[in-house]
Order: C-alpha cells, then sequence, then structure tokens
C-alpha cells in the first residue's frame, strides 16, 4: 500500500469508530422532542469526513504512542464532531451562506424548517459539553484535563475562535481587502477548532506544554491550509463528490484566497502551510508522529 491509500484507509476506520460512537453518545433514554432528535441525528449521520474527530484520537496516540488512547479519547472526539456539525447547520442558513446541499443532502433548515435548524444546532453545541466530562467520569482522562479541554473549547469555537471567525467573514462579504484580514477569518472560523482537536488529542496523550504548541501551531497551518483548500474546490470542485454546491462563496460576494491572489497562488500556500505544519510536528519530537505527518500531506491533494 502507498502511502496516501494507507492514510484513507486509516481514516476511514477512525470515521467507523467515530460514529458507532457518535450514534450513542445523545442518551436514547433522554426524554427529547421526536423532532429536534430526528433533525440532529439528520446532520450528524450525514456523513462527512471526520476529519477534527479523526485528528483527536490521532493526535493523543501521537503523543502516548498507545493504541488504546483513541478509545480514552472517543467522547472528546465526538463532542468535537458535534461543534463542527452545529456550526455547518447554521452555516448553510438563510441568513448566513444560504446553502441548499450539505454533505449529499439537503441543508437541515431545508428538511426541518429554520427555526429547528437553528434549535438542532443549538442543542448539538449544548451537548459538547455534556460529552467532554464523560471522558473523565469512563476513567482513563483526569479531571483536570477534562477541565483544560472544556477550557479551550469554550475559546477556540466562541467568540475570540470560530464564532469570532464567522462573523469577521459575514462582515467581511465584499469589503476586505487585505490578505491579513482574510487570514484572521481562516484562522478562527476553521483553524481553532481543527488546532482545538489536535491539542485536546495531545492532552490526553499526556503532551508537554511544548508539545501541545507545536501541537496547536501544525493545526493552525493545516486548519489554514484545510481552508484555502475550501475556497479553492469552492471555485473548481466537483459537486458530488463535495456533497454541497460549488460557487457559494461568489454567490455571497465571499473574499477568498482564489479571489485575492489566484489559484495558483493558493495551491502554492496550501504546500507551504502543509511543510510547516509537518516542521512543527518534527519539532516536537512525538512517540509516534507518522500519521499526523501523512494527514498533512494527504490533505494538501484532497478534492472533497
Ligand atoms: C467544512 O468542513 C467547513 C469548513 C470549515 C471548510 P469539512 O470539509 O470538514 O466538512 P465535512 O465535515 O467533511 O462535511
Ligand atoms: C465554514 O466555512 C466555516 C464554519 C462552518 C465554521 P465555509 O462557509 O467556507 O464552509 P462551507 O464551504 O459552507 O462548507
Ligand atoms: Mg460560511
Ligand atoms: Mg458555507
Ligand atoms: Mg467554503
Amino acid at each position: 500500500m502507498n502511502e496516501k491509500v494507507a492514510i484513507k484507509a486509516y481514516l476511514s476506520q477512525c470515521a467507523e469508530l467515530i460514529e458507532a460512537s457518535l450514534r450513542k453518545s445523545l442518551p436514547g433514554e433522554w426524554d427529547v422532542p421526536a423532532r429536534l432528535r430526528e433533525a440532529m441525528l439528520y446532520s450528524l449521520e450525514a456523513g462527512g469526513k471526520r476529519l477534527r474527530p479523526a485528528l483527536v484520537l490521532t493526535a493523543a496516540e501521537a503523543v502516548s504512542g498507545e493504541a488504546n488512547s483513541s478509545t480514552t479519547a472517543l467522547p472528546v472526539a465526538c463532542a468535537v464532531e458535534f461543534i463542527h456539525t452545529y456550526s455547518l447547520v447554521h452555516d448553510d442558513l438563510p441568513a448566513m451562506d444560504n446553502d441548499d446541499y450539505r454533505r449529499g443532502k439537503l441543508t437541515n433548515h431545508k428538511v426541518f424548517g429554520e427555526a429547528m435548524a437553528i434549535l438542532a444546532g443549538d442543542a448539538l453545541l449544548t451537548h459538547a459539553f455534556h460529552l467532554i466530562p464523560q471522558a473523565a467520569r469512563e476513567g482513563g482522562v483526569s479531571a483536570e484535563t477534562a477541565l483544560a479541554i472544556v477550557e479551550d473549547l469554550a475559546k477556540l469555537a466562541g467568540a475570540p475562535g470560530m464564532v469570532g471567525g464567522q462573523v469577521a467573514d459575514m462582515l467581511g462579504e465584499q469589503g476586505i481587502t487585505s490578505i491579513g484580514e482574510l487570514e484572521y477569518i481562516h484562522l478562527h472560523k476553521t483553524s481553532d477548532l481543527i488546532a482545538f482537536s489536535v491539542t485536546a488529542g495531545g492532552r490526553i496523550g499526556g503532551a508537554t506544554q511544548k508539545q501541545l504548541d507545536l501541537l496547536a501551531l501544525y493545526g493552525r497551518n493545516i486548519g489554514l491550509a484545510f481552508q484555502i483548500q475550501d475556497d479553492i474546490l469552492d471555485l473548481i470542485g466537483d459537486e458530488q463528490k463535495l456533497g454541497k454546491k460549488t460557487n457559494s462563496d461568489v454567490a455571497q460576494n465571499k473574499v477568498t484566497y482564489p479571489f485575492l491572489i489566484g489559484i495558483e497562488e493558493s495551491k502554492a500556500q496550501v504546500e507551504r502551510l502543509t511543510q510547516e505544519a509537518k516542521s512543527a510536528i518534527l519539532e516536537a519530537e512525538l512517540s509516534s508522529p507518522d500519521r499526523l505527518l501523512e494527514i498533512a500531506d494527504y490533505l494538501v491533494g484532497r478534492d472533497h
């Protein structure tokens, strides 16, 4: 097996593990309005690459060098997918990007209506903060580590993080002129949750502060590269593979990397950021760094 095939197989193995765990994440015995549960599961189980939770599992193993770290990390991996899924449900709303397709299916509001989509997003977000303490309750993660992870998530998914990035993205439509402003948007709307995933895994695996800083740098750089690639695919991607419509950014007058610096320079930027991400991992001297390095490379050529 060449490296690309092997990492693809590894990522789909992670996705299977995560999906089995996601299905059990919202307790069946909780008295939840049936339509709300349905709307939450509709988006949660629609597929998706499961990149962020896979990064939690992979970083935990990379730091500890032990395969059982990924089982310990599963509740936190699910939590980040709950947050990510809520962010997509809200991102697609008519008041935001106004998109009709996501993960190969109609968007949540197209099926359940806007009010239910907003509330399903709220419930997905809130449930993430129920899941993280489970990592400590089930053993394997100390209460102190769970506390640090909750604190990181509240910050990186919140006002100074993903939500702030989404606001800057919205306010910036048509108006942004500098690459610095665009970098701010990408760093917060996308990199912050990816950096969270990698550092949360690192915390579970027992990383030192220096390793956490380098894992965060890796997350920052692959996150930025990931969003630039998302912008490229919005222009030249295949709708079938992406599971969402292309030219959404054009329709919303978004200023993107390809818009500002062109497709070729955007691709070169993705390459540069990937190399920087890999250097950070090499410097961190992790027990088993290979998969994190391979994921960085794999994302460069992704077509969905
Ligand atoms: C889409 O994320 C939103 C961005 C931050 C670019 P993904 O491309 O990871 O979407 P899924 O989870 O695979 O559907
Ligand atoms: C979405 O960015 C970022 C978040 C949901 C936080 P985009 O708006 O570019 O993502 P897509 O292209 O709709 O997946
Ligand atoms: Mg958007
Ligand atoms: Mg969007
Ligand atoms: Mg996009």
